[in-house]
Order: C-alpha cells, then structure tokens, then sequence
C-alpha cells in the first residue's frame, strides 16, 4: 500500500506541475475565518466585500480565456482585443490587491517596536506616528481606490502610495507591504461617509506580522 502511495505521488505532481503550465485558472481564497474576528467590520459588510472579491476574480479568469481564445483577422478585432486587454489589468489588479488586503486584516497585536519595518517607519518617516499620519492622509483623497505602503527594493525605502481604481498609482517594481481599500464598498454600510472612522477600525485590525512579512519576503528575494 505505502509503495503504492510512492509510485503514485510523482505521477500526481507531474499532472499537476501540467495543469499549471497549462494555465489553471485563478480561484477565489475563502476569507470567511475573518467573519466575527475583525473588530468594526460586520459579517453583512465582509460577506457583501467577498462577494465582490469573488467577481474580481471571476472577471479575470473570464478575460484571460477570451485573450487566449480570440481570433484577430481584422483592425476591429485587433481594437476589440485592444479593449480587453487593458480591461485585464483592472480586473486583475482588483483580485489581487483585494487578496492583500483580506490577508492584512484581522491581526491583534501592535507592530513590534524595533522590528525591521519599524525601524524603516523611523528612518523614513520620523517616527511611526508620522508615517501612519501620511498614510491616513493619503486615504483621505477624494475619489475611490486604494492607500499602499510600498516597499521599493532598489533603494531599500518606504512609500505611502495612493492607488486610482484598482490599476492607477502603482510604483513599478514596489512591493505592497501594507494595502487599505478606500473604495466606498469597503466602509459605507458601517462607517457612511466616514472615512477617518473606517481607517481608525482598519488600524486596530492590521495584521503587523503579515505587513512585516512581506517586507522580509522581498529582502531575501533581493539578496
Ligand atoms: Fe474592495
């Protein structure tokens, strides 16, 4: 039976290694563990958010399968395929920056003082009072998007950016450390207009050893 097991598993890896390459489509994460563990953010307000997530990701693998599969054989289909293409990067960018989002929420403790990411808020910020205060005011801009510390490996510095829709902002070759959705969606069935009061619950939630993570993930990737 064991032997059985072990001839097995390498046919199961090869078949799944082919299905990757093949180009699986993307399927949505199930963030329901949130429900009841996220201070200020109501089962109605995280279930309605999920189902949009859930349409991000729909959307995306729907726009890669007609990517893959159109036929251009003219100027109106080169331009239609034109039009789906640069739809790609919305969608996209809506299921991801979502996923990051769903994963930097829930947590419960402070961010460790003298941790690396801590240390990098001082550096650049002053304190991290000061970078939390440009974050925050950053969120405040009019318009929909998406507030994102960005961590630019290059030159090892840290950046609040702020993000149009889903796909306009974004710092090339940043890594997104921490990400805050500001889209109405994300607060207006609790918070109403209140954007600040939204904010302040998304602090008291931010899962620090997610957000700290990350920024080790880019330092070995980088060296
Ligand atoms: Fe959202």
């Amino acid at each position: 039976m064991i032997l059985q097991k072990m001839i097995w598993f390498p046919v199961f890896l090869i078949a799944l290694t082919s299905l990757l390459q093949a180009g699986e489509p993307y399927i949505a994460k199930d963030y329901s563990y949130l429900i009841g563990k996220v201070p200020g953010f109501s089962e109605k307000l995280l279930q309605m958010h999920f189902t949009l997530y859930q349409g991000y990701v729909k959307n995306t693998n729907m726009i890669i399968e007609m990517i893959r599969n159109r036929e251009v054989k003219n100027q109106q289909d080169t331009l239609a395929l034109d039009a789906i293409k640069r739809r790609l990067g919305w969608e996209m960018d809506g299921m991801i920056l979502h996923e990051l989002y769903f994963d930097n929420l829930g947590g419960k403790k402070a961010l460790i003082p003298n941790s690396l990411l801590h240390q990098k808020m001082i550096e650049y910020f002053g304190s991290m009072d000061q970078w939390k205060k440009d974050f925050q005011n950053t969120g405040l801009a009019r318009g929909v998007g998406w507030v994102i510390l960005y961590f630019d490996g290059k030159t090892q510095r840290l950046c609040n950016s702020w993000v149009s829709e889903h796909d306009v902002g974004h710092i090339a070759g940043g890594i997104p450390l921490l990400v805050m959705d500001v889209w109405e969606h994300a607060y207006i069935t609790e918070y109403e207009l209140n954007r600040q009061g939204y904010m302040d619950a998304f602090f008291s939630t931010i899962d620090w050893e997610v957000v700290q993570n990350r920024l080790l993930t880019c330092l070995k990737t980088n060296n």
